[in-house]
């Protein structure tokens, strides 16, 4: 039985997106921005502003955690990212400790200038041997690997094609550097055929870079890689792929969609975050060559003018490197497998539709970004801690369930999943008919 219960929600809290404050007018920068507080506040009193939460513990399964009003609430975790649980392993902590001893906090500069460290230039190495890549350089973030990439390479005249799903950091770091942007068809080859025959009938002489990713974030599915590659050389373009997703955690050895589709080292650029699978924020972009290494370090913003990853973060996610590529990392891809299927299983044996293929990103369909946020009221009252994931981050209309899985996340932990959303299910929808109903006898009766 639900605790909450919750007075009547307005229609506006149920209504609009972020999208709506995105190109706000005026000459006032910061006065014009206060509808956008306002809207979410209106979402906040109401119990609708499920983002910015916060923990006080490391990301287990079972946790408490706080709105961003400060209420508190327990439950089962399935909104961290954190697929093989490196973020708290015994032995990337333990590193962590050393190094802070011999290192100190920070790394004190760019790595354009002093800010690399012992580890760091061990991880590149690392890094490219890993994917077969000639090089590797690190980022501050994944964020910043994917701006970076883009924006260091593509000048005005150059041209971006991005699958339309791929992530925000590409599809800035592609508005960063050219006007000269356009966006295919989720995983369709032919539309970013078309693109691309109509692209370089026009101009054979600038620069064309493709993006996509090994494994969606959102809709948990995989391009053919090798057939993008071919693609990409077949017009002289550059291709590359985001594998923030799967690397590590999914495929042959950890190597994702690229090892499952035998293109490790095949592809021209691969970009990755370590913030999902290797226990610290930090990102890498590998490539084919020290030209362009070099170039990057120099004309990649994000890496140029950002201080480098501190030597903590280069050390545990060298130590999670080794941790990926051993036996230790097959059982824990089987047990993050093993997760994954069971709760894919009884979602969909408890009536859900799940988005993709199995992957550590289990994401549930809703639809109506209204109900999805009434449903989303629900969970935590109910047991689960999950991600609202909404219009724009989705198209509109896709709003849905991110359920993100660990290998240690339990049997017990994946039914209670299951049950709590069930619950909460049902009486958001109970309550969305409700009120739809309501509004419906406020038209008739005038
Ligand atoms: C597909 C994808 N690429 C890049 C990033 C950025 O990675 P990071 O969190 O390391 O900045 C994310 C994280 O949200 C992501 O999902």
């Amino acid at each position: 039985m639900l605790k909450g219960t919750f007075n009547y929600t307005p229609p506006a809290a149920l209504a609009g997106s972020a999208r709506d404050y995105r190109y706000p007018r005026g000459a006032d920068l910061q006065g014009r921005i206060e509808g956008f507080y306002k809207w979410q506040n209106l979402r906040r009193q109401h119990g609708l502003w499920p983002f910015s939460r916060s923990t006080d513990e490391s990301p287990a399964t079972v946790i408490a955690a706080r709105d961003d009003a400060g209420g508190r609430f327990r439950g089962v975790n399935f909104a961290s990212e954190d697929y093989l649980n490196l973020g708290s392993h015994p032995a990337l902590k333990q590193v962590a400790h050393e190094v802070i001893d011999q290192f100190g906090l920070h790394s004190a500069g760019s790595a354009a200038m002093l800010g690399a460290t012992a580890h760091s230039v061990q991880l590149e190495r690392t890094i490219a041997d890993f994917l077969g890549a000639a090089e590797a350089i690190l980022f501050p973030t994944g964020w910043a690997a994917a701006y970076g990439a883009v924006k260091g390479l593509v000048r005005p005249t150059d041209h971006v094609l991005l699958d339309v799903l791929t992530h925000a950091s590409l599809k800035e770091g592609a508005a960063a550097a050219t006007n000269n942007v356009y966006l295919f068809r989720h995983n369709s080859l032919e539309d970013c055929r078309g693109w691309l025959q109509k692209i370089r009938s026009k101009d054979p002489q600038n620069g064309i870079l493709v993006a996509t990713e090994s494994l969606f974030s959102m809709d948990s599915d995989t391009p053919d890689l090798r057939a993008m590659q071919a693609l990409c050389d077949e017009f002289n373009a550059t291709l590359l792929v985001d594998v923030a997703h799967d690397l590590g955690a999914l495929g042959p050895g950890g190597h994702g969609a690229l090892g499952a589709q035998g293109m490790v080292g095949k592809v021209d650029l691969v970009m990755g975050s370590f913030s999902k699978t290797f226990g610290a924020n930090g990102g890498f972009v590998a490539c084919r060559s020290r030209e362009v290494k070099e170039y990057l370090r120099f004309f990649a913003p994000t890496c140029a003018h950002s201080s480098a990853l501190s030597p903590i973060q280069a050390a545990t996610v060298m130590r999670a490197f080794e941790i990926v590529a051993s036996p230790e990392g097959d059982a824990l891809r089987e047990q993050l497998m093993g997760a994954v299927e069971s709760l894919r299983r009884q979602l969909t044996d408890a009536g859900f539709e799940v988005y993709g293929e199995p992957s550590g990103v289990v994401c549930v369909k809703v639809g109506l970004e209204g109900l999805a946020r009434l449903i989303a009221r629900r969970l935590p009252d109910a047991g689960l801690i999950a991600n609202l994931v909404e219009f724009p981050a989705v198209p509109k209309n896709q709003a849905r369930l991110r359920l993100q899985v660990m290998a240690n996340h339990s049997e017990e932990n994946v039914r209670d999943a299951v049950a709590a959303l069930k619950t909460a299910y049902a009486a958001g929808c109970e309550e969305f008919d409700w009120l739809g109903s309501e509004r419906e006898k406020l038209r008739v009766n005038g």
